[in-house]
């Protein structure tokens, strides 16, 4: 289920003083099974965008298609956010149920299901994101930073969205936090869902993407392979984005008569690329 971004703008607040051309032509396809990072400085429109892949937000002039049907002329919305599911970038602003159990039955009831199939799922997905049963019957609103994004991630998961969007995940969680939803995001990709997660971590974005795309004031900047868009270290820092520290290390290294490849952008390339080095000399 691809979905193409065709010539897509958005302002707000269009004719009065606090206009913002929020994204500016943008065209893009996103196909089945990547795992996609969305980059960009703050403001660049990151967040505009992906709500505009499940018609959260309608777009000023371009469209969005999802298996070729333009989704704003759809009339049911709750269908396509149920194929493509949001997880926002402030969990508070996705959960509203009074318990956890509640708030992950809310999507499947939508979607039709008996009360029984209802909490099947959501049990389903409780259990994916690693939410333990003493956890079910709390106020979501009680929860830990870490907790309250796998019970928003769980609230999406259980109605099996086809493409499963994340606005920043992992953003004030301490490292373990970071690491454990990173690897149920990368769990769920490995199962087959298509992933696109607005990430900050250039690191992070290294070691999960299959494709990461730069955004700079609403356009696209870059759009490629890891390797071949930490290859624009310069373009990138220009930007104010950083390129991962395996990068960085790497050009250091290269600059003291080492000879590493150039499509160095992890830890683990780069200790391997290191030793196979040493070895040699
Ligand atoms: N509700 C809004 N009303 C007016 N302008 C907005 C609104 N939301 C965002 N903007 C503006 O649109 C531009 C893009 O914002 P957006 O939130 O999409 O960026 P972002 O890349 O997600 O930023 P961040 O990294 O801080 O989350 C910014 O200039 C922002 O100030
Ligand atoms: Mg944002």
């Amino acid at each position: 289920m691809p979905i193409e971004v065709k010539n897509l703008t958005y302002i707000y607040n269009p004719g009065t003083p606090f206009e913002t051309r929020a994204l500016d032509d943008i065209t893009l396809t996103v196909n089945d099974g990547e795992f996609v990072g969305i980059i960009g400085h703050t403001g660049s429109g990151k967040s505009t965008f992906i709500q505009h892949l499940n018609a959260l937000i309608k777009p000023t002039s371009g469209s969005v298609l999802v298996d070729g049907e333009d989704i704003n002329e759809s009339k049911d919305k709750s269908k396509l956010r149920q194929r493509v599911g949001l997880v926002f970038q402030y969990p508070e602003y996705q959960l509203f149920e009074e318990t956890v159990i509640k708030d992950v039955c809310f999507g499947p009831l939508n979607m039709g299901m008996s009360d029984e199939e209802a909490r099947e799922n959501a049990v389903r997905a409780l259990k994916a994101v690693g939410m333990s049963d003493a956890d079910w019957e709390k106020s979501p609103f009680a929860l830990s930073g870490g907790k309250k994004r796998r019970c928003a991630i769980a609230g999406v998961l259980a109605m099996h969205p086809e493409v499963l969007i994340l606005d920043e995940p992992t953003a004030g969680l301490d490292p373990v936090g970071r690491r454990e939803i990173l690897k149920i995001v990368s769990d769920i990709h490995a199962f087959g869902t298509t992933v696109i997660m607005v990430t900050h971590s250039m690191d992070d974005a290294a070691r999960l993407c299959s494709r990461i795309i730069v955004l700079e004031q609403g356009r696209v900047a870059l759009d490629g392979s890891c390797a071949e868009v930490f290859s624009h270290a310069e373009e990138l820092t220009r930007m104010g984005l950083t390129i991962p520290q395996a990068a960085f290390l790497k050009q250091r290294l290269n600059a003291r008569g080492f000879t590493l490849p150039e499509d160095i952008y992890t830890i683990e390339s780069l200790s391997r690329a290191l030793i196979g080095q040493l070895k040699k000399r």
